[in-house]
C-alpha cells in the first residue's frame, strides 16, 4: 500500500513537470480525507495525455481542417425501394436471427451531466413516460423485456456511467429492483475523465482539494467498453453487436433488428441512423463524404455554402442528420481499443462555465465562459469503420432528446411525441384515437415498452381495439 506520502511525492514532481504545481497550492491546510480525496482526484488524469492538448486545444484552438470534397453520405432509405427490397427483408430476418441466438447487447450511454435539464440525479431517472411517470432507465429496461416479448430473447444491458452519477444510477437501479431486469444481465461501467483548463493551460481547482473534472464525452465509451469489462463480458455472453443509444431519446428504439441486420449483411463494423434535418440549419451533425470517407460533419463545422445546397429536384443535398444511434460489432471496438492500437479519437473543445477556488480558498462561481473541457465524440470513430452505413429513420417514429428543462427538446415534446407515436401504432391497428381539433390525440396515451415494442408487435398482441373516449388516460400494459 502506497502512503498518502508516497503518493504526495509522486505527484507533487509530476506536476511540477507539467506547471500544475498550483493544484497543490492548498495542501497544508487540507485534513487527511480532504488529501485523500485530491490524491484521488490526481490518480485520474493523465498528464501526459494532457500535455499536447493543453497546447492545441486550450491556449491554442485546433481549426477543423475542411475536406477537399464534401458529398452527402448515401444514406439507405427509411422504406426499401424495389432495388432494395431483399435487402430489408432478409436483413430484418438476421437481425431478428442474432437477437434470438442471443449476439445483440444494448448499450447506454448515460455518463453525461445533464446541464441543461438541470435535474438533480442521473438523467436516467428522469420521469418521462406520458401517464405513469416511469423514468428513461424504466422505460428501456422495459423494452429489453418487450424484445424477450417479440423475439424469445432477452439482450444483456450495458450501461455506461461516469464517476459523478454511478452510485446515484446503482441506487435508482437497487431502489426499482432493476425494474423486472435479471440483475445479472445489467452491467455498469464508468467512463473516464478529463479536467477542465483556464486559458492559460492550468487544470481547475474546483475547491481547495477538488478538481474540476468532467466526463470525456460520449466517445470515451469505447475505451470504457475496454476498462470497464464490458468487452470481456460480451465475448463470454458470445455477443457480436452491440446496439449503440444515449440515455436522453426516449423514442429510440433500443434493439432494432432491420438495423442490426443491415449492419450485419453489409458487413458494417459501425452503422448509424439518421434523420432527415428539420431545416437546413439544424443542429445535429451531418452524415458526409469528405474526401470519400463517411463522416459526420459538426453542424457548427459544414459551411452554409453546403448546408444550404439543392439537389436538382430542390430537396437539401445535405439532410441526413445524426442522431447517436449506432450498432457496433464488437470486433471493431476491440480492434480500435486494443493495448497495440494507436487509433485515438479527436478531442473537441468547448468552453463553459466551471468553479474555480479563489487565492483565499472559496470556491467562486464565474458569471462567463471561463473555462475549457475537452471531450471526445462516439460519431468520430465512424471513418475508422470498414464498410460503415447509414439508414435513414422518420423522426417521430425514434427521435425526441430531453436536452432542455422547457421548449424545444425538452420532457414536454418527449412525452407529446410518445403520445403521438402512441396514437399512431394504434391507429395503425384499426383503434380510433380521438383527435382535437388541432389534430392532436385528447388522450393521455402510453403503451409499455414491454407490451408492445412496435406498430407491428402492437397488432400482433391488441386482440380487441381499446375504446377510447376523449380527455382520459389510457395505458396499454
Ligand atoms: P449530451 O452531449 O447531450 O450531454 O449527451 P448531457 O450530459 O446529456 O447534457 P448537457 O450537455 O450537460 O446538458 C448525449 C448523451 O451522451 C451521454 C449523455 O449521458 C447522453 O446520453 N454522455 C455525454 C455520456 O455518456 N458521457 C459524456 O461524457 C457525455
Amino acid at each position: 500500500m502506497t502512503s498518502t506520502n508516497d503518493r504526495f511525492e509522486a505527484h507533487r514532481r509530476q506536476l511540477a513537470a507539467c506547471e500544475q504545481s498550483h493544484l497543490l497550492d492548498f495542501w497544508p491546510e487540507l485534513n487527511e480525507p480532504q488529501r485523500a480525496d485530491l490524491l484521488d482526484d490526481l490518480d485520474q488524469v493523465d498528464l501526459e495525455r494532457c500535455r499536447p492538448l493543453i497546447e492545441t486545444h486550450v491556449r491554442g484552438r485546433p481549426r477543423f481542417a475542411l475536406p477537399t470534397r464534401i458529398e452527402p453520405a448515401p444514406v439507405l432509405p427509411v422504406a426499401p425501394d424495389a432495388a432494395n427490397a431483399e435487402l430489408y427483408r432478409r436483413a430484418e430476418q438476421l437481425g431478428a436471427d442474432a437477437i434470438r441466438a442471443g449476439k445483440v447487447a444494448a448499450f447506454t450511454v448515460a455518463g453525461g451531466q445533464g446541464t441543461r435539464l438541470g435535474y438533480d440525479g442521473p438523467k436516467g431517472g428522469f420521469p418521462i413516460t406520458p401517464v405513469r411517470s416511469h423514468c428513461l432507465f424504466h422505460l428501456f429496461a422495459q423494452y429489453l423485456i418487450g424484445v424477450e416479448r417479440r423475439y424469445g430473447t432477452r439482450p444483456p444491458w450495458y450501461v455506461m456511467t461516469s464517476p459523478s452519477n454511478h452510485e446515484a444510477t446503482l441506487r435508482i437501479f437497487e431502489a426499482h429492483d432493476f425494474f423486472g431486469l435479471d440483475r445479472a444481465d445489467v452491467m455498469f461501467f464508468q467512463q473516464g475523465q478529463m479536467p477542465a483548463f483556464l486559458p492559460d493551460g492550468r487544470i481547475v481547482l474546483a475547491s481547495k482539494h477538488r478538481l474540476a473534472l468532467s466526463p470525456d464525452g460520449h466517445g470515451g465509451s469505447l475505451q470504457a467498453l475496454r476498462a470497464g469489462g464490458a468487452l470481456v463480458d460480451m465475448n463470454h455472453r458470445g455477443i457480436d453487436y452491440i446496439s449503440y443509444f444515449q440515455i436522453d431519446n426516449p423514442l429510440v428504439k433500443a434493439v432494432d433488428p432491420l438495423f442490426i441486420g443491415l449492419h450485419i449483411t453489409l458487413n458494417s463494423e459501425m452503422s448509424s441512423k439518421a434523420v432527415s434535418k428539420a431545416d437546413d440549419l439544424e443542429r445535429v451533425g451531418n452524415f458526409c463524404l469528405a474526401d470519400g470517407k463517411l463522416s459526420v460533419i459538426e453542424y457548427s463545422d459544414l459551411p452554409e455554402e453546403y448546408t444550404l445546397k439543392r439537389n436538382p429536384d430542390g430537396s437539401r443535398r445535405f439532410d441526413a442528420g445524426s442522431i447517436a444511434i449506432h450498432c457496433l460489432s464488437r470486433s471493431f471496438v476491440e480492434r480500435l481499443t486494443d493495448d497495440g492500437s494507436d487509433v485515438h479519437l479527436p478531442w473537441h473543445r468547448a468552453e463553459k462555465r466551471v468553479t474555480t477556488v479563489g487565492s483565499d480558498g472559496i470556491p467562486v462561481e464565474p458569471d462567463a465562459l471561463n473555462a475549457v473541457k475537452l471531450e471526445m465524440f462516439i460519431f468520430d470513430a465512424i471513418p475508422l469503420a470498414s464498410n460503415p452505413i447509414v439508414l435513414y429513420t422518420p423522426r417521430e417514429e425514434e427521435f425526441s432528446p430531453v436536452k432542455n428543462a422547457e421548449g424545444v427538446d425538452s420532457p414536454a415534446t418527449a412525452r407529446r411525441d410518445l403520445i403521438r407515436r402512441a396514437a399512431r401504432w394504434l391507429e395503425s391497428c384499426g383503434c380510433t384515437v380521438p383527435r382535437g381539433a388541432d389534430g392532436e390525440p385528447a388522450v393521455e396515451l402510453e403503451i409499455a415498452p414491454d407490451y408492445a415494442v412496435d406498430a407491428v408487435h402492437l397488432r400482433e398482441r391488441l386482440t380487441s381495439p381499446p375504446d377510447l373516449t376523449a380527455g382520459s388516460t389510457y395505458v396499454l400494459e
